[in-house]
């Protein structure tokens, strides 16, 4: 596991956020582990997941925890797929974190990702001086994985240009990462543990897509939006409340500002109109990450400007009229709505 940070940092890593809990696990595992991983599938998934003793840290089908790991532990890497904020990045770094101690293994995938960033570069300076010499090697996230048997996560791999996508394929078929410019030993072989994940957004998708060779490598697994209201809001509640916590702030997020958030997030989300009828699709992404950061935003501009903790007049324009919405037939049942129904009398 990476060493706990002696100063504080505004997004820790998870294995640093959930360091107890991942000590606690590894302490009372007994069910059988795959070859490399530091806590069993069993564990994992409890970590994940949560149970009635651990928090869930993520809202998702236990299927697709169960799915991604027993990938993980094959000889297959796993691609998480999805809209924009939907977790991908969040599942991979929770996988990566209590499979292999170190979330921090990480490529960012962009049009400008080299080769170089994905296998190894060099210290011109002691190439210069010395020559090809493992010390003047500069390894990649990639290749300290393989070396150490560790997962390598790589975020956004479709916005990388194809043919620097490809230079996985090998590595993902064979396991080994060849550095012909070494003299003698020049095989990296992958040590027992070695995977990778790579997220990919549905948005993105044909940006550069990916050869069919790299596709066969991977096992897609698709990681959809929150289905069901009750768990988004909480989410939401809980995420703005530990955002601000993390701040040193004492302070609880407005619930009717996040009711209104989240229930006008997905009515735009899934394109039906206040009267349940379909209306044309945002081309911008509103999704459970972006209700988070509006909610967080609107609590901090309360809690500095204003003085309060956020109110949902907020949410509209600056000398707009905060309108009471009606709600929609799919959520008749959801805490506004029964809220409203006994502040409108008849
Ligand atoms: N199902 C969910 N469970 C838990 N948190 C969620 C969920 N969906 C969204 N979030 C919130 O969204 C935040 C951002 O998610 P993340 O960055 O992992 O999304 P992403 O799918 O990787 O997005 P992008 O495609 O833009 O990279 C999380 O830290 C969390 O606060
Ligand atoms: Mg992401």
């Amino acid at each position: 596991m990476t060493p706990a940070p002696t100063t504080r940092q505004q997004r820790p890593p998870a294995e640093h956020l959930y360091a107890d809990e991942l000590a606690r696990l590894k302490k009372s595992d007994r069910d059988p582990k795959p070859p490399g991983w530091q806590l069993s599938m069993k564990a994992v998934r409890r970590f994940i997941i949560g149970d009635k003793d651990l928090r869930a840290k993520i809202v998702c089908a236990p299927s697709l925890i169960e799915r991604a790991m027993v990938t993980l532990a094959s000889n297959r890497a796993l691609l998480l797929v999805g809209e924009p904020g939907t977790a991908k990045s969040l599942l991979s770094e929770l996988l990566a974190a209590s499979i292999c101690g170190s979330s921090l293994l990480t490529i960012q995938g962009s049009a400008a990702t080299t080769e170089d960033q994905i296998k190894y570069g060099w210290n011109y300076a002691l190439l210069l001086a010395e020559g090809p010499s493992p010390r003047a090697l500069v390894p990649s996230a990639l290749y300290r994985a393989m070396q150490g048997g560790h997962i390598v996560r790589f975020e956004e791999i479709t916005r990388c240009p194809a043919e620097v996508q490809d230079g996985l394929l090998s590595i993902l078929s064979e396991r080994l990462l060849m550095v012909p410019e070494l003299p003698g030993d020049n095989a990296v072989f992958a040590a027992p543990g070695f995977n990778l994940i790579a997220t990919a957004n549905t948005r993105d998708r044909g940006v550069n897509e990916m050869s069919a060779a790299l596709k066969r490598r991977f096992s897609f697994e698709t990681v959809f939006p929150i289905a069901d209201y009750d768990q988004e809001l909480a989410l939401v509640q809980s995420e703005v409340a530990r955002l601000l916590a993390n701040d040193g702030l004492k302070i609880q997020p407005a619930a009717e500002v996040l009711e209104v958030l989240v229930t006008t997030f997905r009515e735009l989300r899934q394109g039906v109109d206040r009267e349940g009828a379909a209306s044309e699709r945002l081309s911008t992404v509103v999704s459970t990450a972006e209700a988070v950061s509006v909610g967080y935003s609107v609590a901090l501009r309360g809690h500095y400007l204003r003085g309060d903790t956020g109110q949902p007049r907020t949410l509209w324009k600056p000398g707009g009229r905060c309108r009471q919405r009606q709600p929609r037939r799919h959520e008749k049942d959801t805490p506004l709505h029964r809220k409203q129904s006994r502040q409108t009398p008849g």
